[in-house]
């Protein structure tokens, strides 16, 4: 028999860094929230991303508006950060650490100079270091390379450990947090949401749904339709490393064409990652390994004598123009918070801070129109079924 209607104000679908996020921060705000993750807390892409905080590395320069959100975001992380360790007892890993851009080659070296130049007329720090100034900075990069480019404001943060650290923050903040609790449907009625059906049946009576669901957000069926966006999966690869004689081979994020190397600190490391539209595909496989192993040792030949401690692939939710949904779409009370593509970990401050401002009914002006999710509406509101 189904348990009797639950009820709160704001349902949050997803429990990755950015639903726990959102509910962190609207909780803060008073509001009674419940996450609904199908899984575990943090099992998602949140658990296989690398955490590299690259606004300025990751940067299409055609996208001034992604960008600005990029760069608003990488400015709130140390506080953020700080934040959430205060709230929970628990660092959540920030590291101020930098990253190095470099080119292998003479044709990577020319792109390297372009990007530079790019980079460099939007006013964002770069600075190109000859390969012996590259060295100085990381050793264990490898004689061969030909240029580098310092992007000092790029850092990194643990994913793993976000996610523990929102978790305990949120419920510190009077989120409730449901595992195993897969969504079936938004329910609506009218032009406004009511609830929401789990898929064991049971429901949850509210008033707003925020829907960050990651790849799964765009799932048919889970939205009224005429409410539903484009979402779709992009598989991406990555290996999970150990140094056994501890930390020291690289300071901080190294990156080269197609792959990178995000140091923890401690000795471990992250390799990645694919770019892959195969679905809803999670396997691994030895040419994912031996691609991106490839490219990051003719960079940092070290990487070779690492343990391979894990290799897993995720999937971020990738949107038709690359860039997130943040605020609220067509029906009244959904509200989403997904389509972060390559920079979840990084968009999280900003994009939790954005969401609870709408939830709170301020105005979703400034920063937020350039994401907003009608933006891709299939029909305006009045037309939902
Ligand atoms: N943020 C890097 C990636 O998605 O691989």
């Amino acid at each position: 028999m189904n348990s009797p209607h639950q009820h709160c104000e704001v349902a949050v679908i997803g429990g990755g860094a950015i639903g726990l996020a959102v509910a962190w921060r609207a909780a803060q705000r008073g509001m009674s929230v419940v996450v609904l993750e199908r899984d575990e807390v943090g099992m998602g892409a949140s658990h296989v991303a690398a955490g590299m905080l690259a606004a300025v590395g990751e940067a299409d320069p055609g996208e001034r508006g992604l960008l600005e959100l990029a760069l608003e975001s990488a400015a709130r992380w140390p506080s953020f950060a700080e934040e959430l360790a205060e709230a929970c007892g628990i660092d959540p890993g920030y590291r101020r650490c930098g990253t190095l851009r470099v080119a292998r080659d003479r044709d990577e070296a020319e792109a390297l100079e372009h990007e530079a130049d790019r980079r460099r007329e939007l006013g964002l720090a770069v600075r190109r270091l000859r390969p012996s100034e590259a060295r100085a900075r990381e050793p264990a990069l490898a004689p061969t390379i030909r240029q580098a480019l310092e992007l000092p404001d790029d850092h990194a943060v643990d994913p793993r450990l976000l996610c523990a650290t929102l978790a305990r923050a949120a419920d510190a903040a009077g989120a409730q947090l449901r595992e195993r609790a897969g969504v079936a449907r938004v329910l609506a009625r009218g032009e406004r949401v009511s609830g929401v059906e789990l898929a064991d049946g049971s429901l949850l009576d509210c008033e707003k749904v925020v829907v960050a669901a990651g790849c799964w957000s765009g799932v048919d069926g889970l939205v009224p339709v005429g409410a539903e966006l484009p979402v779709r999966p992009v598989k991406g690869q990555i290996l999970r490393l150990r140094d056994p004689l501890g930390p020291g081979l690289l300071r901080g994020v190294v990156r080269v064409d197609h792959a990178y190397l995000v140091a923890r600190g401690d000795g471990r490391y992250v390799l990645g990652a694919t770019v892959e539209d195969r679905g809803f595909d999670t396997t691994v496989t030895a040419g994912g390994a031996w691609e991106l192993i490839r490219d990051v040792a003719e960079a940092v030949p070290g990487v070779l004598e690492l343990e391979l401690e894990e290799m897993t692939a995720g999937l971020r939710p990738g949107t038709p123009d690359n860039a997130p949904f943040v605020g609220a779409g067509v029906l009244e009370g959904l509200v989403w918070a997904t389509g972060h593509y390559r920079n979840g970990i990084l968009l999280c401050p900003v994009t939790a801070e954005l969401v609870a401002a709408e939830l709170a009914g301020e105005a979703g002006a400034g920063i937020a129109a350039a994401f907003s999710p009608t933006r891709f509406a299939t029909v305006g509101a009045g037309a939902l079924t």
